[in-house]
């Protein structure tokens, strides 16, 4: 029996609205949990993995029209279109409400209609929130156990209190003769639409991951930004880790990189560098408060991880591969003929027959990949390797150092650290980076994300950027992470990478940990403090001088176009630009002209 009154409320508008067969509420059981996937292997929308080889796993297949997060049909809905700001799609929040009630009247016809109580943190902490998720995708469901808190627990929880509403549907109701199929969407009209003032989401049309999962980018990240601002913290787009160094001293950094930018592998990163340790908290998603202390403290709203498969292998990221040997989910990778999965780059040998991602017959010789470049593991956080002991912690881990990143071909050095926090904020600002398959579209073109948060912020970008000034004014500076800026992706004119990344990343996280601690291995330059020579541990790593110089340097004239850029875009968000970043903007360029003339 539900006591919450609002909730059943809600649930019951919604049932009458989307007309399904019936209602179930998840109780989060494992039983259910194992029901919900032998039900998808019956309707053919999971194939069950050989428990030998991946025990209580399976492979998904979606729509090849229904494959990653769709930024066109993202809305801010916030009553002043104003407020949306530029970076944002918005439509009035009625006129929107009224579309899409004639996408979900009858939407549900045929299908049951599953209730998910989430938490989004851990159970009772007080940075913790509660949201509910209707949706009529088993896909979802079982996604939602994995990657969040969820069931009965939560209810129990929740009592009387407050919820995030979050409506979703795949829009294929089964009327008349309508059959089902295994990845059900209405591929023609998604929308994944958010109303910041009421603080709900209704998403529409897509199954797959970010569009779907709506605890993830549309709870914790575009819906949380806007109560972090009302309420003075921050949702962000951020992997957390823990560093040890051999000292055994332990410190917590945040960083945040645009989608598909290396988040998952840093986060899990085994340092090649003798006597470091990192430690997993999360993947992903910040969510960070002030302690009493004044320190600034980060949680891991999430539960599991939805990872970027291609590309990952025992070498590139061997703790992400032994997160995945159970109890995961696979989507858009290929089948082998012995019934585990394969994928881009998992091994140096390809497999000589897979059953590709389409269903097609796959060898080496095939035109096409076995997987989408967007394929994604669903696994349970708890079974990384490394998750750090503190990762259910509900005070959250304090965080001395905050890092921003992207893929940048040139320009822009292996690292560098901000002056102070207001630079900081101008270093996530101006953040950039190739676009790449998380989102729809082009893949390669470099574009301004700031705070890699471009897709995720759920109200003005210029508003944000002063949220984060003023969360630097009001703290002690001496408490505050120190910023860096990271760039793993630096190429010659030939295009080979200057830097190794991944395991080897360490030993820039080692400089980074050598500056918390104040120590003077840096030297000033117009874009803030660099790695003085030397001063990257490179030993046991073969790089050549010239290489380590080029990833280091700083080439004022470079700058000089970089700086026109970021002129554009700050000019898009006219007024509503606090005057401290255009500030640094104009600082920048005085450095730069000095440094050249
Ligand atoms: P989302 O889950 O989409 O938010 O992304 P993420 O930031 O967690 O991305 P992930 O860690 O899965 O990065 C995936 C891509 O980045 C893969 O193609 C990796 O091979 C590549 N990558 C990660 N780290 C490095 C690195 O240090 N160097 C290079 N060259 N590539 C890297
Ligand atoms: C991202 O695109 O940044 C992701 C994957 O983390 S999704 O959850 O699909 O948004
Ligand atoms: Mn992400």
């Amino acid at each position: 029996m539900v006591t919450n009154k609002r909730l059943r409320q809600w649930v019951q508008e919604m049932a009458d609205l989307c007309q399904p067969e019936s209602v179930h509420w998840c109780d989060g059981s494992q039983a259910e949990y194992d029901q919900f996937c032998q039900t998808c292997v019956t309707t053919g929308t999971f194939v069950r993995l050989n428990p030998e080889l991946k025990p209580n796993s399976y492979l998904c297949r979606s729509d090849p029209a229904d494959v990653a997060r769709v930024e066109n049909r993202t809305f801010i809905c916030s009553r002043n279109k104003d407020d949306a700001g530029p970076t944002n799609n918005w439509q009035d929040p009625d006129e929107m409400k009224d579309t899409l009630r004639k996408f979900y009247r009858g939407c549900m016809k045929g299908r049951t209609m599953y209730v998910i109580p989430y938490s989004m943190g851990p159970l009772g902490s007080d940075i913790a929130r509660i949201g509910v998720e209707i949706t009529d995708s088993l896909y979802v469901v079982t996604n939602m156990r994995i990657m969040t808190r969820m069931g009965q627990k939560v209810l129990d929880v929740l009592g009387d209190g407050p919820f995030i509403p979050c409506l979703h549907s795949v829009g294929r109701p089964l009327t008349g003769d309508v059959k089902d199929v295994p990845w059900p969407c209405d591929a023609e009209n998604k929308f994944i639409v958010h109303f910041p003032e009421e603080k709900m989401v209704w998403s529409y049309g897509s199954g797959y991951g970010g569009n779907a999962l709506l605890g993830k980018k549309c709870f914790s990240l575009r819906i949380a930004s806007v109560m972090a601002r009302e309420q003075g913290w921050l949702a962000e787009h951020m992997l957390i880790l823990g560093i040890t160094n051999p000292k055994g001293e332990k410190k917590y950094i945040a960083a945040a990189f645009p989608s598909a930018c290396g988040k998952t592998n840093l986060a899990m990163l085994i340092p090649t560098l003798p006597g470091w340790r990192v430690e997993t908290v999360g993947d992903d998603i910040a969510w960070m408060k002030f302690g009493a202390d004044g320190r600034l403290y980060a949680i891991n709203p999430e539960y599991g991880f939805f990872g970027v498969a291609p590309g990952t292998s025992m070498e590139s990221n061997r703790n992400a591969m032994l997160t995945m040997t159970k109890n995961s989910i696979f989507t858009n990778v290929a089948l082998t003929p012995d019934g585990d999965v394969w994928w881009e780059q998992m091994t140096p040998d390809k497999p000589p027959r897979l059953s590709s991602w389409l269903g097609h017959p796959w060898t080496p010789e095939s035109d096409e990949l076995s997987s989408h470049p967007n394929a994604r593991f669903t696994a349970p956080a708890g079974q990384c390797p490394v998750i750090d002991p503190a990762w259910e912690d509900p005070q959250g881990v304090p965080i001395s150092a905050i890092l921003f990143g992207g893929r940048r071909p040139s320009t822009v050095p292996l690292v560098h650290q901000a002056f102070n926090w207001q630079h900081g904020t101008f270093l996530g600002s101006v953040v950039s980076s190739e676009k790449t398959a998380a989102a729809e579209g082009s893949v390669g073109s470099v574009r301004r994300d700031p705070f890699a948060m471009l897709p995720f912020c759920g109200y003005h970008m210029g508003d944000y950027f002063a949220h984060w000034l003023k969360i630097g004014k009001k703290a002690d500076a001496e408490k505050l992470p120190k910023i860096f800026y990271v760039n793993w992706f630096r190429k010659t004119p030939e295009g080979r990478w200057l830097w190794p990344g991944y395991g080897e990343n360490c030993r820039v996280l080692k400089w980074i940990f050598e500056r918390c601690d104040g120590v003077e291995n840096a030297v000033p330059t117009s874009i803030g403090y660099v790695p003085a020579a030397g001063a990257i541990d490179t030993s046991g790593l073969k790089i050549t001088n010239d290489d380590m110089r080029e990833l280091l340097r700083v080439e004022p004239h470079d700058w000089m176009v970089e700086v026109a850029g970021i002129r554009d875009h700050f000019m898009q968000f006219g007024d509503r630009l606090p005057p401290a970043l255009w500030e640094e903007l104009e600082a920048l360029d005085r450095r730069l002209r000095k440094a050249l003339y």
